[in-house]
């Protein structure tokens, strides 16, 4: 059983173990001298409403929320950002008092500001996301709202089509399928499929063309199979997903400080920890 007399801000997932995010506050903290400690809490499946509750209670004054228990944070939350309202999704939680814990999703935000870091995303863009689960639900809404249109294609159809209702009203979203694809290429390829289980195939090679960037939300390996196959089909425009996982800390680190930390810098140190 954890003491939480250590630690004031939490990240709580199952698994965590491999998390880089302990890292990244690390470096916010030596960055910002705030009092800010934060540790990785690996929940057991059915405990999170139980376990979280009483972390509140205690010395927790925010927390990250990663897979599997970001829509257990959503209902968790007993008020909600708009972002998060429209997610139905939770990454960030906030203590605002003792009664209120505030629900946020900063992995749209996180997203969105890594792909203009480096230039990878234009108003008015065509995108190809493949993956249909929580982390989608979290990126879509900032996506629609830089009028980009967006396919979605994934495994279970009908995943996809559930995003595809949700998200329809805040913008161009469809099912991807070969013939309904009336533009020339995709600008932007986003995977958005847990890791390694890209399949050579999966994206005609007709709806892609040399000037398509190619996103992988993924980053746990410097090869991933996304990364490696855009470079077989022979794209120098690639990226992993270590500055959406930056940024996303660094809006959660903003909700619960008021401070919006530097960021380039520790997207390099965990580039080069990766190669
Ligand atoms: N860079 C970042 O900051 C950041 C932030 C959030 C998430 N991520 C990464 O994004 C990925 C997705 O996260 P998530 O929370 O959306 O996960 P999730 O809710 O578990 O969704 C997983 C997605 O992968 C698909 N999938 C799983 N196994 C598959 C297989 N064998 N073949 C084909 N498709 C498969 C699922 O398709 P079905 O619908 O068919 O099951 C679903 O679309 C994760 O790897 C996560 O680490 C990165």
């Amino acid at each position: 059983m954890q003491t939480f007399k250590n630690f004031n801000y939490a990240l709580f997932g199952n698994p965590i173990n491999h998390s880089k995010s302990p890292l990244i506050h690390k470096l916010f903290k030596k960055q910002t001298h705030i009092l800010h400690i934060y540790k990785a809490v690996n929940i057991p499946l059915n405990q999170f409403s139980l376990l979280v509750y009483n972390f509140f209670k205690n010395n927790l004054k925010g927390a990250n929320v990663t897979a599997p228990f970001k829509e257990e944070a959503y209902f968790f939350s007993n008020k909600l950002t708009e972002r998060a309202k429209i997610a139905h999704s939770v990454n960030t939680l906030k203590k605002i008092d003792n009664t209120t814990i505030l629900g946020d999703n900063t992995d749209g935000i996180g997203l969105l500001s890594d792909l203009q870091r480096i230039n990878f995303i234009k108003k008015g863009f065509s995108i190809l996301i493949i993956g249909a689960g929580g982390a989608v639900k979290g990126i879509l809404f900032s996506i629609l709202s830089l009028n980009c249109t967006v396919y979605i294609l994934n495994r279970t159809l009908s995943n996809a089509k559930r995003l595809v209702e949700q998200f329809s009203k805040y913008g161009n979203i469809y099912i991807f399928e070969k013939n309904n694809f009336k533009e020339n290429y995709f600008n932007l390829v986003i995977n958005a499929v847990s890791r390694n289980v890209v399949k050579e195939d999966f994206v005609p090679l007709s709806v892609l063309s040399d000037q398509t960037f190619f996103y992988d939300m993924n980053y746990d390996v410097v090869d991933t199979p996304f990364i490696s196959w855009s470079a077989k089909i022979g794209s120098k425009l690639i990226s992993n997903g270590i500055g959406m996982l930056v940024f996303q800390a660094a809006y959660s680190f903003l909700e619960w400080h008021n401070i919006f930390p530097k960021t380039d810098y520790i997207i390099d140190i965990l580039n080069k920890k990766q190669s």
